[in-house]
C-alpha cells in the first residue's frame, strides 16, 4: 500500500516536471498579472471582427480585447495567425486566450473552455442569384465555406449538397462566389452585411440566416482563473456603456447576446 502510493506520488511528479519543461502549462491569471502582458491570437482576416488596416491589426474583436485587458489591468501582445492554429496553440501554451469569433460548440468545449459570449450572432448564406435564400435551396448546390468552421459544420449537415469548397480564408470564399465558382457562400451575418454594404454592385445577395450562435473567447482547458478574470472585465465593460459605443461605431446595433 505503502509503495503504490510512493509509486503515485512519483509518477504525479514525473508527470508535473514533463508539463513544466515542454511549457504547456497555461499561465493563471495570477501569473499574467505579475507579467502585466497577456499574449492574444487572432486571425486578422474576418472584418469587420479583426482584420489588418494597413499594417496595423483592427476590428470590433480587436478594440473590445483592448477594452477588457484594460479592466484586468494588463497591456495585449497580439498574434495574428492562421484560424486553424488558434485553439490548438492555446493547449501549447503559445498564447493565453484567442478571440477570432469562435461560436460556443460542443466539440470545441472538449479541448478550450470558453469565457462567456462577446456577442451574438449567426450563420447566413449569400448567392448572386437570389432565388437560392434558404439551407433547402443549397441542395445540389456548391457551397464555400471557411476551414475549420461552424458554417462548414452545418452546412455538412444539409441534405443534398453538391459540394463543399473549403477556404482557408474565409475572403477567398467570397472571391469564389464573386468569381463564379461557387453557387453559395456561408457565413457570419455581419461579415455579410459588411461586404454587401462594400460592394454594392458586385450582385451578392443576402439569403437566410441558417443558424444562430453565441461567439466567445477561449483560454486553455481548465484555465478558469483566466476565463472568470475576463468574463468578470467583460461584463464590466458591457456594464460601463463602453461596449455599446464600440458596438455601435462597428454595427450600427448592438451585437450582444440578449
Ligand atoms: N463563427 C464561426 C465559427 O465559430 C466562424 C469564425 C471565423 N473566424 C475567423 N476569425 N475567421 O467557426
Amino acid at each position: 500500500m505503502k509503495n503504490i502510493g510512493r509509486w503515485l506520488r512519483s509518477m504525479l511528479l514525473t508527470a508535473a516536471a514533463l508539463s513544466t519543461a515542454l511549457g504547456v502549462q497555461a499561465r493563471t491569471l495570477d501569473e499574467i498579472r505579475k507579467d502585466g502582458k497577456i499574449i492574444v491570437a487572432t486571425e486578422g482576416q474576418f472584418p469587420p471582427f479583426n482584420f489588418f488596416q494597413g499594417p496595423k491589426l483592427s476590428g470590433f474583436e480587436v478594440d473590445l480585447a483592448e477594452l477588457v485587458a484594460k479592466k484586468m489591468g494588463l497591456t495585449i501582445e497580439w498574434k495574428a495567425l492562421g484560424f486553424d492554429a488558434l485553439l490548438a496553440g492555446l493547449r501549447q501554451d503559445r498564447w493565453d486566450l484567442v478571440i477570432a469569433s469562435h461560436g460556443i460548440t460542443e466539440e470545441r468545449a472538449k479541448a478550450v473552455t470558453f469565457t462567456q459570449p462577446h456577442y451574438c450572432s449567426g450563420g447566413q448564406v449569400v448567392t448572386m442569384n437570389p432565388a437560392i435564400k434558404t439551407s433547402g435551396d443549397l441542395a445540389g448546390k456548391v457551397v464555400a465555406v471557411q476551414t475549420g468552421t461552424t458554417y462548414l459544420e452545418s452546412v455538412k449537415k444539409l441534405p443534398g449538397i453538391k459540394e463543399m469548397k473549403n477556404f482557408p480564408k474565409d475572403t477567398d470564399a467570397r472571391s469564389a462566389l464573386l468569381g463564379g465558382r461557387v453557387d453559395a457562400w456561408v457565413t457570419d451575418r455581419f461579415a455579410v452585411k459588411l461586404a454587401l454594404a462594400s460592394a454594392p454592385n458586385a450582385g451578392m445577395h443576402a439569403g437566410d440566416v441558417i443558424f444562430v450562435e453565441q461567439i466567445a473567447a477561449a483560454v486553455a482547458k481548465g484555465n478558469s482563473t483566466l476565463a472568470a478574470g475576463y468574463s468578470k472585465a467583460l461584463a464590466e465593460v458591457m456594464a460601463d456603456g463602453s461596449y455599446a459605443a464600440l458596438s455601435a461605431k462597428y454595427f450600427g446595433e448592438d451585437v450582444r447576446c440578449k
